[in-house]
């Protein structure tokens, strides 16, 4: 799709990966709707982005669309960025040996799974109603945003592994599902990056920190830049022939068992 003019909604946008995604879509002359939990930092941001950005309040991820039609009338993309983890939901017994709780487990999986699902739901539904854009009657585009941790999650990683690969698994059945409405629907799986999620570690964790900064093939000084990630969504948002994919951006890392 051509990104002048274009509609695209971020979740999580207010932080992060989907900051840097709204950053970029932004400049490619999209109007851009920061879709956040965050009330504080999303309207602050989308104001700092200036004229044809919004933000809307969102929790649950069935709230927040209604806002987006009335401001700008149509929906041409979604990055679906919002997700995460519970602390301590990744063990299948806890270090006693005793049954882990499965709330907790349950939280995140349901975060990403059930709110990823959500985001393209909805997302679809209104790009659907979209007039094709071209001969080959693209409507859209759906970017679902998972993890490495879908394909090699780390120990300790079992809930957020497990919506991660829910994700990744969702992508292409979804893809199959919303073709027929010139709706493409593809997932990035992104390596380790520099944002608010992983600065805890830098603080706390200097070594695993260091350690992960190491582990990419090439480049093996630093965490992935947000930019990086931006520029991967606006690759798929931009190229039709992307399709039903999952892609990693990694710099190459495969996880190793901790
Ligand atoms: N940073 C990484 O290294 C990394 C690696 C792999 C995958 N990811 C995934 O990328 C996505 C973005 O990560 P990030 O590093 O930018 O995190 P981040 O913490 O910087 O930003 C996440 C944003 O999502 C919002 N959010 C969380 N739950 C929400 C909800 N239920 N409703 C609305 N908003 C919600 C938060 O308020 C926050 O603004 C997440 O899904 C994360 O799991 C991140």
């Amino acid at each position: 799709m051509k990104l002048e003019n274009a509609v695209i909604a971020v979740t999580g946008g207010a932080s992060g990966l989907g900051a840097a995604a709204a950053e970029l879509c932004r400049a490619k002359g999209a109007k851009v709707a920061v879709l956040d939990m965050n009330k504080e930092k999303g309207e602050a941001f989308a104001q700092s982005l200036g004229d044809n950005v919004i933000f809307l309040e969102t929790w649950t991820m069935t709230k927040g669309y209604e806002g987006l039609s009335e401001k700008f009338g149509k929906l041409s993309g979604v990055v679906s960025c919002a997700g995460g983890q519970t602390m301590g939901t990744g063990l299948t017994v806890d270090k006693k040996g005793h049954l882990t709780h499965f709330m907790r487990l349950k939280k995140t999986v349901e975060l990403n799974i059930i709110g990823t699902f959500l985001v393209a739901s909805q997302s679809a539904a209104l790009i659907a109603q979209n007039e094709p854009e071209d001969a080959d009657g693209e409507r859209g585009c759906i970017v679902n945003v998972a993890s490495v941790a879908a394909e090699d999650g780390q120990n300790g990683q079992i809930a957020y592994g497990a919506g991660k690969g829910g994700i990744k698994a969702m992508t292409l059945p979804m893809a199959r599902d919303l073709g027929k409405r010139g709706i493409r629907v593809n997932c990035i799986l992104p390596g380790v990056f520099d944002t608010p999620m992983t600065a805890p570690l830098k603080q706390f964790r200097p070594e695993v920190y260091k350690n992960l900064a190491q582990s990419p093939i090439f480049p093996n000084t630093r965490l992935g830049a947000p930019e990086e990630f931006a520029q991967m969504a606006v690759a798929i948002l931009e190229n039709k022939y992307v399709n039903g994919e999952s892609i990693r951006v990694d710099g190459g890392i495969r996880m190793g068992k901790l």
